[in-house]
């Protein structure tokens, strides 16, 4: 199921040319490199690296700009920037255009304590004066590269205000917004608000993204058409299931519904990811990273926990293909 046919040209963000209506979300903790590379190949549109502190790498911190690093095979490719300052941000822009990146996107989502306790992230949401502030000084720092948000509904159900942001946004020079159908307060919960990133697609001239509890084509023709927006962010869709692209675009190209893969092609491809991300990292960080992905390709296989208890334990590479290879000839698929 890897493909990637060239096909016609679904979205435009400025200079930016998009083959398919199918963006890989930004995953803090997840989606590196490897699982980028990966869901590239199977599709996605664009990637996001996870998102980079302003203050870490305006600091010289390694790990923030590590995080910006970005492979010819993840391409095309945004770095994701998160701060509460005008100046920290337009700096960390500076920054980030040393790693070339296609486009620079402004998290105004991350619900996380520590963030929001900063004044970044969602809490961004509250100050939309602020947030225009910083949009400004990225895009007047960045030039030609596209600068995008990608925010939440709002910050509650009684402050649902992206469409005021997603204006904000437009006037000072974003290219184009994503909007997770969430408030702040819901986190993970349902549901997701199609209605807002409607209102958000209908009040502005520039490409609207919509996210939110995209799992496999209908839902994403759901939310595509249900709300009328330009194009469709998958996370947790893609998490052990990096072919979830593939069978999302051969749904809104012509309807067909690509079936799971065989677990023996997706104990081949959890190999391969985890292959790349020791390959990355290194076998000792790479082999602890993998064990949280390795759990998510085996969800829903027979015997799934049992398999989970030995993957979150694994040591080593070999150990895990003699998981993957028991688990094989377990079944005939
Ligand atoms: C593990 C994890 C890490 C995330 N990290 C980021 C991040 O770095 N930046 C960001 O904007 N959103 C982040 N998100 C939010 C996702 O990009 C996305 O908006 C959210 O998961 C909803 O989409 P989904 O229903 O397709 O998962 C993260 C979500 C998860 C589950």
């Amino acid at each position: 199921m890897l493909f990637r046919e060239r096909q016609v040209i679904c979205l435009r963000i400025k200079s930016l040319e998009f083959d398919t209506m199918t963006a890989l979300a930004p995953l803090a903790g997840v989606a590196d490199t490897a699982m980028r590379e990966l869901c590239i190949g199977y599709g996605a549109a664009f990637s996001v690296c996870e998102m980079a502190s302003a203050k870490g790498i305006s600091l010289g911190d390694k790990k923030s700009a590590n995080l910006m690093t970005i492979t010819k095979n993840e391409r095309p490719a945004g770095i994701q920037l998160f701060g509460n300052s005008p100046c920290a941000m337009r700096l960390a822009a500076q920054k980030a255009l040393q790693y070339s990146p296609d486009f620079i996107d402004i998290n105004m989502g991350c619900p996380v304590p520590k963030v929001v306790s900063s004044g970044a992230g969602a809490s961004l949401m509250k100050n939309p004066a602020l947030a225009g502030s910083i949009v400004k000084a990225v895009v007047q720092e960045v030039g030609d590269v596209p600068v995008t948000v990608k925010m939440r509904s709002g910050w509650n159900d009684e402050t649902k205000n992206a469409v005021l942001l997603a204006r904000i946004c437009q006037e000072n020079g974003v290219a184009a917004v994503t909007v997770h159908g969430r408030t702040r307060e819901q986190m993970f919960a349902l549901p997701v608000d199609y209605g807002i990133i409607r209102e958000v697609k209908q009040s502005l001239d520039i490409p609207v993204i919509g996210n939110g509890e995209v799992f496999d084509g209908k839902s994403a023709a759901k939310l595509l058409y249900e709300t009328g927006c330009d194009m469709i962010m998958v996370g947790r869709g893609a998490m052990g299931r990096p072919w979830v692209f593939s069978q999302i675009n051969a749904y809104l190209h012509d309807g067909t519904v690509l079936p799971e893969p065989a677990v023996s092609e997706r104990m081949r491809v959890m190999l391969r990811h985890v292959k790349k991300i020791c390959e990355y990292k290194g076998d000792f960080i790479g082999i602890r990273e993998a064990r949280k992905h390795a759990a998510w390709y085996v969800k829903g296989i027979r015997g799934a926990a049992f398999y989970r208890a030995k993957l979150s334990q694994i040591e080593s590479f070999d150990e895990l293909a003699e998981i993957a290879f028991h688990i094989v000839s377990e079944r005939s698929d």
